[in-house]
C-alpha cells in the first residue's frame, strides 16, 4: 500500500532510532564483511569524510561565483588526479557523481568531437572487451549509438587482434579498463592505446576502481603496467573518488589528455529567460558535499595515507588468494589490485556463494566464468581468517553436482 506523508512531523530523535532499526538488517560493511558497494578506509578518514560533506552540505557547485570555495576544492581535486595519472600540462577534467556519470560524459565528449572532426557519429560505433563496465551500455542507449562488445582471450584479458578485427567505419571509440571490474585484471593499455592510435580513435581507460589505487601499488611496488595517460592514444580516463579515493558517496572524475578536448564535455544554453547556463556535467545542481568530502579526504591522507592503503588491501588480497587456493579453488587470472574472482570445477562456485551470504557475508559473483567476486577495502584485513573459515564451511555445505538455479545479479 503506499504510504501518505503523515500529518504531523515527527521529532528526529525518534527518527533517528527507526532510521537505526531499518539498517539493521544491511549487510554489516564495518566489520569488513561487505566486498561490494562500500569502502572502509577506516573509521578516522569515515570521520573527515562526514564532517567535510556536511560542512558544504547545502552548498551548491553550481554556482562557482557564489561559492568560490567550491570551485576551488574542485580544481584541486582535479589536479590531483590529473597529477597521480601522468596527465600532461594541458589536460584538464572535471568531478562527476560517479563512475557512471564520467563515462557517460567522456563518451559524449568523444563523440562531439568526432562529429566536429567531420565524422558521421549516428549510430556510431564503440568497441569495447566484454570486461567493460555496463555504464558504457547505457551511455550507447542514451546517446543512439552502439557498443561492440568483443569476447575475451582465455586469459579474460582483451583479445587483441579480434578487438582490431571490430574495429569498422562507424567507430570512433575503444576501451580498456585499468582494472576492469569483473576480474579486477589490468587491460593492456599500451597495445590499445597503439591499435587507437593506427585508426585514428579515441581511447577511454576506465580506472573507475583503479585511478586512486594504482599509482599507490605501483608506488609501493606492484608490478602495475603502464595504464594511464603516459600512454599514447589515452585521450580520456575515469576515476572514481567515492571508490578506492575514499571519498564520500557521489565523487568521481572524468579527465582530457587536453582542455580542448575537455571542452567538448561542457553543455552551454543560453535560450532560455534566465540567460547563460553553462554546466560542465550532466547534473545542474552539483552536491557541495561531495565536493568538499573528495577534496578533504585527499589531503587527510596525502600520498603516504594512500600508500599505506594500498599495501593493506594488496597484502589482504595476496592472502585471501593463497587461502581461497588452499581450499582448492582457482583464482581468475592474475589481479594486480584490489578485486579477485574465484570459481572451482568441483563445486558450484555460485551455491559457495550463496552460503556465504547467508553466513553474512556479502560479495559480487560472475556469471562468465561462474565465481566469487571480492573487491577488498582496508577494514578486509582484520578478518581474513574469519571469511576464509566462512568460505570453508560454505565449500563443505556444497554437494558435488548441485547448482545454484537463481540469476547472477550484480545490483
Ligand atoms: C570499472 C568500473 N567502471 C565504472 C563503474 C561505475 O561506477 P559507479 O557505480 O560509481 O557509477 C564501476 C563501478 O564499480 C567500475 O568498477
Amino acid at each position: 500500500m503506499r504510504q501518505r506523508l503523515p500529518d504531523a512531523g515527527t521529532p528526529w530523535t525518534d527518527l533517528a532510532t527507526r532510521m537505526k532499526d531499518m539498517a539493521s538488517g544491511d549487510v554489516d560493511w564495518r566489520h569488513g564483511r561487505a566486498a561490494v558497494y562500500v569502502f572502509d578506509p577506516g573509521p578516522d578518514v569515515l570521520a573527515v569524510q562526514r564532517e567535510a560533506y556536511t560542512m558544504f552540505m547545502a552548498e551548491n557547485g553550481l554556482g562557482p561565483r557564489a561559492f568560490p570555495s567550491l570551485a576551488a576544492m574542485e580544481r584541486a581535486v582535479v589536479d590531483f588526479g590529473l597529477g597521480l595519472l601522468n596527465a600532461p600540462d594541458d589536460a584538464d577534467g572535471t568531478m562527476t557523481s560517479g563512475g557512471s556519470e564520467s563515462i557517460l560524459l567522456a563518451v559524449k565528449t568523444a563523440r562531439d568531437y568526432a562529429a566536429a572532426h567531420g565524422m558521421d557519429v549516428t549510430r556510431g560505433e564503440i568497441v569495447a572487451p566484454f570486461s567493460a563496465h555496463p555504464a558504457f551500455d547505457k551511455a550507447a542507449h542514451l546517446m543512439g549509438l552502439k557498443l561492440v562488445r568483443v569476447p575475451l582471450g582465455a586469459d579474460l584479458l582483451p583479445d587483441l587482434a579480434a578487438m582490431n578485427a571490430a574495429i569498422g567505419p562507424r567507430t570512433f571509440m575503444m576501451v580498456g579498463s585499468a582494472p576492469c571490474f569483473p576480474y579486477g585484471l589490468i587491460e593492456p593499455i599500451a597495445a590499445l592505446g597503439r591499435i587507437a592510435q593506427t585508426h585514428g580513435l579515441w581511447l577511454h581507460v576506465d580506472s573507475c576502481v583503479g585511478g586512486y589505487f594504482a599509482p599507490f601499488a605501483a608506488m609501493n611496488g606492484e608490478d602495475v603496467p603502464p595504464f594511464d595517460f603516459r600512454v599514447a592514444g589515452v585521450m580520456s580516463m575515469s576515476a572514481d573518488l567515492h571508490k578506492f579515493g575514499y571519498a564520500a558517496k557521489g565523487a568521481s572524475t572524468v579527465l582530457y589528455r587536453s582542455k580542448e578536448l575537455k571542452d567538448f564535455q561542457v553543455f552551454r544554453n543560453s535560450n532560455w529567460p534566465n540567460g547563460m547556463m553553462e554546466t560542465p556535467t550532466l547534473a545542474g545542481t552539483r552536491p557541495g558535499g561531495a565536493i568538499a568530502s573528495a577534496f578533504a579526504v585527499m589531503n587527510y591522507l596525502g600520498v603516504s595515507g594512500y600508500r599505506e592503503k594500498a599495501a593493506q588491501v594488496v597484502a589482504t588480497r595476496k592472502l585471501m588468494e593463497a587461502g581461497v587456493r588452499d581450499l582448492g579453488f582457482e583464482v581468475r587470472g592474475a589481479p594486480a589490485l584490489m578485486i579477485f574472482t574465484f570459481g572451482s570445477d568441483e563445486v558450484d562456485t555460485l551455491t559457495v556463494g550463496e552460503g556465504l551470504f547467508a553466513r553474512g557475508w556479502f560479495s559480487g559473483r560472475t556469471q562468465t566464468p561462474r565465481g566469487i567476486h571480492m573487491m577488498l577495502s582496508p577494514g578486509h584485513r582484520l578478518v581474513v581468517d574469519e571469511w576464509l573459515l566462512a568460505l570453508k564451511d560454505a565449500r563443505d555445505e556444497a554437494r558435488p553436482g548441485e547448482k545454484f538455479q537463481g540469476a547472477v545479479r550484480y545490483s
